[in-house]
């Protein structure tokens, strides 16, 4: 992708729909289907929904755009970002993203893994077991059995770097044109199943139905980490994806768009998820390993169920690679353009730090299940570290940057796309670059480690 193109400038996405469906890609993946139903089960549904969704919209689309104002503006990578548009130290904040990066990478590619496992039993035929406890067993067995999920992480790495290292605007670019909206399709279908299931109305008022006791200082803190993994924000993704954009590019709309179908997607996954959950008997506090319990026991109760598990667990390993793509991106243009190294040299680098910390995080469902830090497991632990706290802490800095030290005429000048269209949401984006969102973020900390309730 940051491939020269002919000109020898910096390769660009080719059209708006290009755009979209890239950015898009890199938002929806494992943290809307895995992710988000099994922190909204494990945190109150109805409440986590409501406080995530209020994240996306209040803080979630300003720090886009100023992760968009940022790369498009500076077309570089986020620390070269930070370091084109101040000369004081806030280029630190690149090292973070970058940091957390290869974290999410790491423990991303081992769920990606159980999917491709997932994926294979379906295509054999293994995957049609008699209730909901036998899925229970089986994805205990296989996860926390340590060979298993180690190759796969592997497998699912190499995948990640061969397409990679290729240099991809057009390999991302047409998978994504095609596969988002067979994703989206396949999802509406299991939706209208799940409503159909004996446990929807249940399923729909837990997720649905906030009970307002139920948002406490964690479900906040969660729900805004959910919203910043979601939407691979407080990273440096936004700002490597806009350094690919072309001129003309709508930021606002592109920004509006993002959040809200990565939102959709997060929503029907939790459609498809709880009336199941209800259904079956299973509980919705299982953790990551919700969906993994959950989905198999869907496809069985469809007709043609070994078509749709195998169809929608490949879609899904495609989706995870749109996304974790976008994370390794991050990396590699700081390492091409920062170090100059060789795009295959800084591809092999990133690959080896995720494969190793990967390892890891895979064997720390088995072998590694005693070993903590702070009480977490090495998976979550590099989950919760990078999601909850060097996110928000990156959207923050990026925001109070983009608010407070960059200079309005650029801000407006790429808003605007150089004075060529309109953008009426000025005045609102700013304030709540300069206000609401680092406000917004200041609190949910302070309230999480019980200095203000
Ligand atoms: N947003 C992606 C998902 O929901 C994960 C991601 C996080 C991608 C951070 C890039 C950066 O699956």
């Amino acid at each position: 992708m940051n491939k020269p193109d002919k000109q020898g400038q910096r390769a660009r996405f080719n059209t708006k729909i290009g755009v979209i469906a890239t950015t898009v890609g890199s938002a929806v993946g494992l943290g809307n289907i895995w992710r988000f139903p099994y922190e909204a089960g494990s945190n109150g549904g109805g409440a986590f929904m409501l406080c995530y969704i209020m994240f996306i919209f209040i803080i979630g689309v300003p720090v886009i755009c100023a992760e968009f104002i940022m790369g498009r503006g500076t077309r570089s990578n986020i620390l070269g970002a930070y370091r084109k548009l101040s000369r004081g130290k806030w280029y630190i904040a690149g090292f973070m993203g970058i940091a957390a990066s290869v974290a999410i990478l790491s423990f991303y590619s081992v769920v990606a893994g159980w999917i491709c496992e997932y994926f294979v039993q379906s295509v054999r035929g293994e995957l049609m077991l008699a209730s909901s406890s036998e899925y229970h067993e089986a994805f205990d067995q296989f996860s926390t059995g340590n060979w298993r999920p180690v190759v796969w992480t592997l497998i699912f790495l190499s995948l990640n770097f061969l397409i990679l290292v290729r240099g991809v605007t057009k390999g991302i670019e047409r998978m994504s044109n095609i596969l988002m909206p067979l994703l989206f399709i396949l999802l509406m279908i299991f939706c209208v199943n799940s409503l159909t299931l004996s446990g929807a109305s249940e399923g729909l008022a837990f997720l649905f139905n906030p009970d307002f006791s139920k948002i406490t200082p964690r479900v906040l803190l969660s729900a805004m980490g959910q919203a910043f993994f979601s939407l691979s924000l407080g990273l440096g993704c936004m700002t490597t994806y806009a350094s690919y954009f072309g001129n003309k590019t709508r930021l606002g709309r592109t920004a509006i768009t993002t959040a809200s179908l990565d939102t959709l997607v997060a929503v029907l996954a939790g459609v498809i998820i709880f009336p199941a959950v209800f259904s079956f008997g299973i509980s919705p506090q299982a953790g990551p390993t919700l969906v993994f319990e959950v989905l198999p026991a869907i496809f069985n109760s469809l007709p043609g169920g070994v078509v749709w598990s195998s169809l929608f667990f490949f879609l899904l390993i495609l989706a995870s690679l749109t996304s974790t793509i976008s994370m390794s991106e991050i990396s590699i243009a700081f390492m091409t353009e920062e170090l100059k190294m060789k795009r295959r040299t800084a591809t092999i680098v990133n690959t080896l730090i995720a494969m190793a910390l990967g390892s890891l995080c895979a064997l720390s469902f088995g072998a590694l299940s005693g070993f903590t830090i702070f009480g977490m497991t090495i998976f979550n632990f590099f989950d919760y570290l990078a999601s909850n706290i060097l996110l928000p802490i990156g959207g923050m800095i990026a925001s109070v940057f983009v608010g407070w030290v960059v200079d309005r005429r650029f801000i407006r000048n790429q808003l605007t796309a150089n004075g060529s269209i309109k953008f009426r949401a000025y005045s609102l984006i700013l304030f709540c670059l300069r206000y609401v969102a680092p406000a917004g973020i200041a609190l949910v900390f302070l309230n999480s480690i019980g200095i203000i309730s």
